[in-house]
């Protein structure tokens, strides 16, 4: 069996962070969530994964490489346009071959163990198998209306008015005759072709495509705001680890992982919680919920239920800083100076809250 990853797109609804960098690279709980992706499909004894790719190839490939950092093979395919999941498919053809696959969206975030599922695939005789997952809002997703007995009714596309909450998650089997499919199907409304359809062909000729309803938890981050949330989750599925240093005047429960050559100096950290390679958090308040990457530092100040990226420095604030998403290199400071007005330096789409 292969995995074939889509990493195109561009993550408009992700801005500002997405500006300068590929929506799939944003960690949670300090992994990008494509790598979260690569791991997940390595698993589950797949060691050929082709990622597909478009404007935002060059920064893909530097941060992944060649895959042997996980024990894997990658192929990168380059989608001529971003012209929907099916077409993504089609051009990935020549890295399928006839094999089967698992397709991940590269910015899907599901709970870890999903490997059992794509291993019980590889040994069934399905032709396909599809995740869902019950879901508040479910016209933003390809919806699954069931029959009594279980079996896949129909599948449609972002509907209007939905027959049913079972929104399909961004992982895919397929065997061969997806191959037929994605050539049957014609552009959706919104001019691309879309997997939802190819999947509605293979069920209209009567192959087996069978749905499994996934019971944990599962984001789309493309879809958003829902960043902090998959950081919550994951963090939570985190097993702590010590590796960098926290001194006798800190206090930092079982719930915090310290990455190697962080520094925790007079401050205190609760979990679930992570704190970067080569951070330094002093005399400051770290809370739950709380992924700090690398080199960023954090001095005089208290966070809770955040995000925050690289090289960035947190000085001397005087209100906790919460439920915040900050990029890399910023720098977040109080200074003591006349007049004392708000002074900003924001990007594109960021977002300020004052109280
Ligand atoms: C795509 C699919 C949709 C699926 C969703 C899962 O939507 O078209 O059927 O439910 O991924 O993340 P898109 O992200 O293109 O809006």
């Amino acid at each position: 069996m292969k995995g074939l990853i889509l990493s195109g797109g561009k993550g408009t609804r992700l801005r500002p962070l997405t500006h300068t960098r590929a929506k799939q690279l944003i960690p949670v709980a300090n992994e990008p969530v494509l790598f979260r992706v690569i791991r997940a499909i390595r698993d589950a004894g797949i060691t050929e994964i082709g990622i597909v790719v478009g404007d935002t190839e060059p920064e893909i490939r530097e941060a992944v490489g060649d895959g042997s950092r996980w024990g894997v093979a990658i192929t990168y395919i380059r989608q001529s346009a971003p012209a929907g999941l099916a077409h993504a498919v089609k051009e990935s053809l020549p890295f399928i071959g006839d094999d089967r696959f698992v397709m991940f969206l590269g910015d899907n975030v599901i709970q870890g163990g999903i490997s059992p599922l794509i291993r019980q695939f590889a040994e069934s005789s399905w032709n396909s198998q599809i995740v869902l997952k019950r879901v508040p809002n479910p016209s933003s997703f390809g919806v699954a209306e069931l029959n009594a007995d279980g079996s896949i009714k129909r599948l449609i596309e972002k509907p209007k008015n939905p027959p049913s909450d079972l929104a399909l998650v961004g992982i895919y089997m397929f065997d061969q005759h997806i191959r037929e499919a994605v050539h049957a199907i014609q552009p959706s409304g919104r001019g691309e072709l879309e997997i939802t359809d190819a999947i509605q062909w293979l069920v209209t000729q009567g192959y087996a495509v069978h749905p499994y309803v996934h019971e944990g938890w599962w984001i789309d981050t493309g879809k958003g705001v829902d960043m902090l949330t998959a950081n919550d989750h994951v963090l939570e599925e985190l097993k702590p680890t010590i590796a960098g240093t926290v001194d006798a005047a800190s206090s930092v429960d079982p719930r915090v992982t310290v990455e190697a050559g962080a520094e925790i100096i007079n401050s205190i950290v609760r979990g679930p919680t992570i704190i970067g390679e080569g951070a330094r958090i002093v005399n400051s308040y770290v809370g739950p919920f709380t992924s700090i990457y690398h080199h960023v530092v954090i001095e005089n100040s208290e966070i809770e239920h955040a995000i925050v990226l690289e090289h960035t420095q947190i000085l001397n604030v005087g209100a906790r800083i919460q439920d915040s998403l900050i990029g890399r290199e910023a720098i977040v400071q109080h200074t003591v100076r006349r007049p004392a007005t708000l002074q900003m330096h924001l990007g594109d789409y960021s977002q300020v809250d004052l109280p």
